[in-house]
């Protein structure tokens, strides 16, 4: 007890809701009221306005990188939002953000509190109707017994209630982001299904497509600085004069780099502001898709062109890391088991990027130059990526060794054209399979002009391990990963010829 009182005086830096304090220490900081105040009113502030549970509510934020899960629980009192990975795996911290975009089931625990500026927020807490009436969702856990422990529960009523707000029924993949280890899934998902044609309570409903006045963004004086622009030209200008500040976009990779690294960060710009980076557009010639665009908004356009990019999409992170997750953090973090570029390189498609008022496009490949190293200069940010309109012939699979929200161990995709029986082009690329999202130049040689035949795949197997070395590590070996990549060619061949080869469907 005296040296965790010590380390508590003697934080290595301003401490935020104690959230730089080793996790075992962190309760003891909560148990300090006076700490948080004075952490939480230092000279230099961001104001943010939101509604908490249909309140409007006004918070000094000191620390841009404080979680709202941190916040709710520690400052607010807020203790039905749980705390149990602090990564956004196990969804017992969802809670419910609307905008007038609609409803999104987000995990608090990787959420930082200027995220949600001009947003509503709702917890457990604000489930029930304000004369205690409990939320559809929750009488439903208890009549379908969906609730054992309990400490799982208050984040599922929170899913459950999203998904019910937006009329959504695939209860399967809304929940996916939610782990119960003691009650079964299935009094879950069977509580899910029947609040379907319940009506949404009057309290939540206005939630939803209001405009709520945001606060004042005012940094300055800030020390370190931060930003939240409106615009890309605002964050162009931003960054340019502070290139080696950090960018947030969803936060689902920068937000476990406070929670469980601890690190500080320096600078940072929020990009949530800047609608036009949010946007999709398309025309004859390419789909365009602004940096901002989450994973869940991208899934229905990928669905109408690229279904299965749109698949794989739905076994991207989760329903709640698909809501704040964008399209260039997932390029932009050079991840070699990030999702989205195999199939985005298959496909194509060019980068954007923007240094001020210069901008440049690449094609995807060649940003990935080594693991952990993009051609990308100080200052310089992803803009948008586009692909270029064409017929689909795409394949995505994606392995992991959990069918939902698991990081994959190998993706690939392929993009095989097949015009009167030959292999007219192939694009493939792979994640997991090197220190960066690859292309498979030398299986691409050995398909393209060839009959497409067994003949033919059989003869390419082997350009696998010419353009691979995989690692092996804890999501599989290299042996694993090489055959597995090989398999994924014959699978597309057996899809071709007929044969049954999804293991989610269950045929005679
Ligand atoms: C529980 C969980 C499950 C996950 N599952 C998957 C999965 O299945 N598949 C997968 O691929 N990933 C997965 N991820 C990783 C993560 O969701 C993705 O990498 C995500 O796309 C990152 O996007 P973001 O907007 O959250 O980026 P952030 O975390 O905000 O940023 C990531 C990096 O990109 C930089 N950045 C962001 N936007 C830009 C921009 N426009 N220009 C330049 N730099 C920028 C940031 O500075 C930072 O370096 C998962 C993460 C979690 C927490
Ligand atoms: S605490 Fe597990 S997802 Fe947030
Ligand atoms: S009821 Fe115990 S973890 Fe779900």
């Amino acid at each position: 007890m005296e040296k965790r009182e010590s380390t508590c005086k003697k934080p290595k830096r301003p401490l935020s809701c104690g959230q730089f304090l080793p996790r075992s220490l962190r309760r003891i900081d909560s148990a300090q009221p006076e700490v948080i105040n004075r952490v939480t009113r230092r000279a230099y502030n961001m104001e943010i306005t939101f509604l908490l549970n249909g309140e409007t509510t006004r918070v000094s934020v000191s620390d841009p990188t404080v979680t709202l899960l941190d916040w709710l629980r520690e400052d607010r009192g807020l203790t039905g939002t749980k705390e149990g990975c602090n990564e956004g795996d196990c969804g017992a911290c969802t809670v419910m953000v609307a905008d007038p975009q609609g409803a999104r089931a987000l995990n608090a625990c990787i959420l930082f509190l200027p995220q949600i500026d001009g947003k509503a927020v709702t917890t457990v807490e604000g489930l029930a109707a304000p004369d205690g009436t409990p939320h559809p969702a929750q009488n439903a856990l208890v009549t379908h017994h969906g609730s054992q422990c309990g400490f799982c529960t208050p984040g599922f009523a929170v899913s459950m209630a999203t998904t019910h707000a937006n009329g959504a029924t695939d209860h399967d993949d809304q929940l996916a982001g939610n782990l119960c280890r003691c009650t079964g899934y299935v009094p879950i998902l069977r509580a899910a299904k029947s609040i379907e044609n319940a009506p949404v309570p009057p309290h939540i409903k206005p939630l939803f497509g209001s405009e709520i006045s945001r606060g004042e963004a005012d940094s300055r004086g800030a020390e370190p600085p931060y930003a939240h622009p409106e615009t890309i030209d605002a964050l162009a200008e931003w960054y340019a004069a502070h290139p080696k500040g950090t960018l947030i976009a969803g936060a689902t990779d920068v937000g476990l780099w406070v929670t469980k690294q601890h690190r500080s960060l320096g600078p940072v710009a929020f990009l949530n502001r800047c609608a036009d980076l949010q946007e999709i557009s398309i025309n004859d010639s390419e789909i365009r898709i602004g940096a901002g665009v989450t994973l869940r908004d991208l899934r229905p356009v990928m669905a109408r062109y690229h279904p299965a990019f749109a698949e794989m999409i739905r076994r991207y992170g989760s329903e709640q890391v698909r809501g704040a997750a964008t399209i260039g953090g997932n390029i932009a973090n050079g991840s070699p088991i990030g999702d989205s570029p195999p199939a985005l390189i298959a496909l194509g498609a060019t980068l954007h990027l923007r240094h001020e008022n210069t901008r440049r496009s690449l094609p995807l490949e060649d940003f990935f130059i080594e693991y952990g190293k993009q051609d990308r200069a100080p200052g310089e940010f992803v803009e948008a990526v586009s692909i270029p309109r064409q017929p689909d012939t795409l394949h995505v699979y994606k392995l992991s060794k959990r069918f939902d929200q698991d990081i994959s161990a190998v993706c690939g995709a392929f993009n095989l054209v097949i015009e009167n029986g030959r292999v007219a082009s192939a694009r493939i690329a792979f994640g997991g399979m090197a220190g960066t999202p690859k292309r498979a130049s030398q299986v691409e040689a050995a398909l393209t002009g060839q009959p497409w035949t067994e003949a033919t795949v059989d003869a390419a197997i082997d350009a696998f391990a010419r353009d691979f070395d995989p690692l092996s590590d804890m999501r599989a070996s290299a042996q694993y990963r090489l055959k597995s990549a090989q398999n994924m060619l014959r699978r597309i061949m057996a899809e071709h010829l007929g044969h049954r080869t999804n293991v989610l469907e269950v045929r005679p």
